[in-house]
């Protein structure tokens, strides 16, 4: 397995590219299943995650060729309703099959999901909304079973704006015939890039004022050519990466209208922000890092992906700070690996209190799940002395190049295969 060897105590200095979006990159090719004509998707990242999606559809009867960022998808033989668990259990977002197969072949057979171990988890809101489209969901022998006679269109509350179900049942009822109304859906920037990708094969879908999605579902869609955005949370951890090691760097080609209260947040620290209509630039200056303290939220509330990065810096602050995990249950698991690397943390369920320590200490620690794990590179980037992190595939799933990346901001990190130095 490889690991990080992080030499610390280098500030972050310099400019790099953000890489297209993992969230939004990832539902963009479960569209391709609602089409049998070909689709071009741009700016997808080479990532885990992404080479997962691509076996999906593989298995599912595409064919799928990756070059450069662009995916294409083309028809190969009618599609199959259901996929193997050793594809899902990798990841929880492999259950965004399950709208475009319902939609298209009324039935659809998946694997109970897997993914980051960062909670319980489960579909619920997902299946509620199918049976309300008309579908019957049952579990059976560990898969989800999802059926139907028939699909009708229909107005569906979600319990919570949850990413997945709000995508899953777009795409779902973007081949309903109908109106599809979404209330209390999720309003994440990359369900808008979703909602511009099925725009592109023709369907009819829209926000309204009061951010419910409208969706006039067409009988058939045709193939798209689509660029991803830019990825937010990347752009984010980079950010408190260069904030945590007091650097200066420049961001180019991400979006600061998606990253605005983190800036703010970030800002009322004592950084150093300056936004451009596709940059952001931070830097630290000398002054100590003001206490801040976050509660996670679904968009535009503060990212629960970027809890981790953003923790990482608190343990830095001049003070102490108060990080309130309010979207997933079990999302600290990087924090007694801080502890570790002489960070100040107490948890108490959802909420950690942060005492400023005056730096890490490097130590070798192990990353559990994906933001957690560039939580722990932030950390290794402070502390004086080589530190290494284990278990870099967690990482892999939704970094793109990361090491490479940070040595372009004159970061000391190369990644280490114990095994294959034997
Ligand atoms: C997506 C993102 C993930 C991000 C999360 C919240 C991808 C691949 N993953 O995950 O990086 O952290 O949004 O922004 O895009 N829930 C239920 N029942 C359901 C669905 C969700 O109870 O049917 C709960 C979850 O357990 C969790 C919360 O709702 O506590 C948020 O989940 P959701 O928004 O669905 O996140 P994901 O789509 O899994």
């Amino acid at each position: 397995m490889d690991r990080f060897i992080i030499k610390g105590g280098r500030k972050l200095k310099g400019a790099i590219e953000i890489s297209g979006s993992k969230n939004a990159a990832l539902p963009v090719l479960m569209c391709t299943l609602l089409t049998d004509e070909p689709c071009i998707i741009n700016r997808v990242p080479d990532l885990r995650d992404v080479r997962i999606t691509i076996k999906i559809l593989e298995e599912l009867g595409k064919k799928v060729s990756y070059d450069k960022g662009t995916v294409t998808v083309a028809h190969k033989h009618k599609l199959a309703t259901a996929v193997s668990h050793d594809l899902v259990k990798q990841m929880r977002a492999s259950f965004w099959v399950a709208g475009p197969l319902l939609a298209r072949f009324k039935k659809a057979a998946i694997p109970l999901p897997g993914g980051c171990a960062i909670g319980v988890r489960p579909v619920d809101i997902h299946l509620k909304g199918f049976e309300k489209l008309g579908a019957k969901c049952a579990t059976e022998r560990g898969n989800v079973v999802i059926k139907a006679k028939k699909l009708s269109a229909a107005k569906i509350i979600l319990s919570f704006p949850s990413v997945g179900a709000t995508l899953n049942l777009m795409m779902c009822a973007a081949l309903i015939k109908g109106t599809t109304v979404l209330e209390n859906a999720a309003r994440e920037p990359e369900v808008d890039d979703v909602i511009k990708a099925l725009q592109s094969m023709g369907a009819s879908i829209g926000m309204d004022e009061h951010g419910h999605i409208i969706i006039e579902g067409a009988g058939k869609l045709s193939g798209m050519n689509h660029t991803v955005i830019a990825d937010r949370i990347e752009t984010g951890t980079y950010l408190l990466a260069a904030a945590a090691t007091r650097g200066d760097v420049l961001l180019k080609e991400c979006n600061p209208q998606h990253n605005e209260i983190l800036l703010e947040y970030l800002r009322e620290a004592g950084f150093n922000i300056e936004t451009g209509e596709s940059g952001i630039s931070i830097s630290a200056g000398a002054k100590k890092i003001k206490p801040v303290n976050i509660k996670t939220a679904p968009y535009p509330g503060f990212a629960t992906d970027l809890q981790a990065p953003w923790m990482t810096l608190m343990c830095l602050c001049a003070g102490a700070a108060d990080v309130s995990e309010d979207i997933f249950e079990n999302r600290f698991m990087h924090a007694p690996e801080l502890v570790r690397m002489g960070a100040d943390i107490i948890i108490d369920k959802t909420a950690a209190k942060i005492t400023g320590v005056k730096n890490f200490t490097p130590a070798a620690v192990m990353a559990s799940d994906l933001r957690g794990g560039a939580a722990l590179v932030i950390a290794a980037l402070c502390a004086r002395g080589a530190s290494e992190v284990e278990r870099v595939y967690h990482i892999d799933r939704g970094y793109e190049r990361m090491e490479e990346k940070l040595v372009g901001l004159g970061a000391n990190i190369r990644r280490f295969n114990p095994v294959s130095a034997e």
